[in-house]
């Protein structure tokens, strides 16, 4: 299974993990929401000839290389340059009001982080961009130079869960003034220098959760998943299932949320002594706790370690 295209640059994670739960007699249809490089379409694809899937990513390297990789399977594959919060638009144009199944494999992919000319990593220099789109208006450029120092420390807060936040939101803020922070290694040596623990004593590279942030940020990565996963739910045909992979604990949160909210029969603050929302449960949640990978994954595929799947099976209405 995990080693499967990693000539297409991106190992998926979890492979086994996802099919069994997505492939089922009833599938006929599946939605694969972050198609990246494309390998667990492919295997979808493989699993059951019975099913068309259609493919989205917004990233356009993504798509030319899952285009590539699909291409054998005809016009069982459809692959498009779309937002996950634009599921709908393109079910529609695509004439399905429906799916039997949905995939989002969240985050960023190999060949995203492995590419130094895409900026996402303190491991290569590169220019400082972040932008899965790269056709979005802002880049982890834009972002470093000219947020204020409080919407910086907010974001290393927030989105980094960073506790040195304000002493490297200053730092950053004191660099700029004299020039601009154009590249990934000079934005990853202005926060190893606010570090307070020793090289030696560091578990992880201290720009780690900077870096994150940033991404986070520039990509709108969590603003968008909420939503986009109520939207999902919509286009799901009664019995489909959707399966939502996460990389930390933030997103993986509001996975949690989501699916306890869709699978709650009341959504009323508390304290209201009689219902009044009328909500019917749209879910059953499949997956009572997330799956990890299995030891070996984790120990073959080190970013499969953090990886978190949760799956969802849509109720009738
Ligand atoms: C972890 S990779 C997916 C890898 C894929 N499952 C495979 O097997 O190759 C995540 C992908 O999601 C895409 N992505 C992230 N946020 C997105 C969004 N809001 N809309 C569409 N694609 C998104 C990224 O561009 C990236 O290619």
């Amino acid at each position: 299974m995990g080693g499967a295209g990693a000539d297409f640059g991106h190992i998926p994670v979890l492979m086994d993990e996802v099919l069994s739960h997505i492939v089922r007699p009833m599938t006929r249809s599946v939605l694969d929401a972050t198609l990246g490089a494309g390998g667990h379409a492919e295997a979808i694809l493989k699993a059951m000839d019975q099913v068309r899937l259609i493919g989205m990513d917004r990233d356009d390297m993504a798509i030319a290389i899952a285009r590539r990789r699909l291409a054998p399977y005809g016009d069982r594959a459809t692959v498009a340059r779309a937002d996950y919060s634009h599921i709908g638009r393109l079910l529609d144009e695509q004439g399905l009001a429906g799916v039997d199944a949905i995939l989002m494999d969240l985050g960023v992919s190999s060949m995203q982080l492995d590419d130094p000319a895409r900026g996402f990593s303190f491991s290569h220099d590169g220019p400082l961009d972040m932008r899965m789109d790269r056709s979005g208006p802002v880049s982890a450029r834009d972002l470093v130079n000219s947020a204020d120092e409080k919407e910086l420390v907010r974001i290393f807060r927030e989105y980094g869960e960073e506790k040195n936040a304000p002493r490297i939101a200053r730092a950053i803020v004191n660099q700029r003034a004299a020039s601009p922070i154009e590249t990934t290694g000079q934005l990853a040596a202005i926060v190893a220098a606010c570090s307070f623990s020793p090289p030696g004593r560091r578990r992880i590279h201290p720009a780690t959760r900077v870096f994150q942030a940033i991404r986070i940020a520039v990509n709108k990565e969590l603003e968008l998943l909420g939503r986009s996963l109520e939207t999902a739910v919509d286009r799901l045909n009664p019995g489909g299932r959707i399966a939502v992979i996460s990389f930390h604990s933030l997103e993986d949160r509001i996975v949690k949320r989501a699916f306890q909210r869709m699978a709650s029969s009341c959504v009323c603050p508390k304290g209201v002594p009689v219902c009044v929302c009328g909500q019917k449960p749209r879910v059953q949640v499949i997956t009572k706790k997330p799956v990890a990978p299995s030891e070996e994954e984790a120990e073959s595929n080190p970013r499969a370690r953090s990886a978190r799947l949760r799956v969802a099976e849509r109720l009738a209405a």
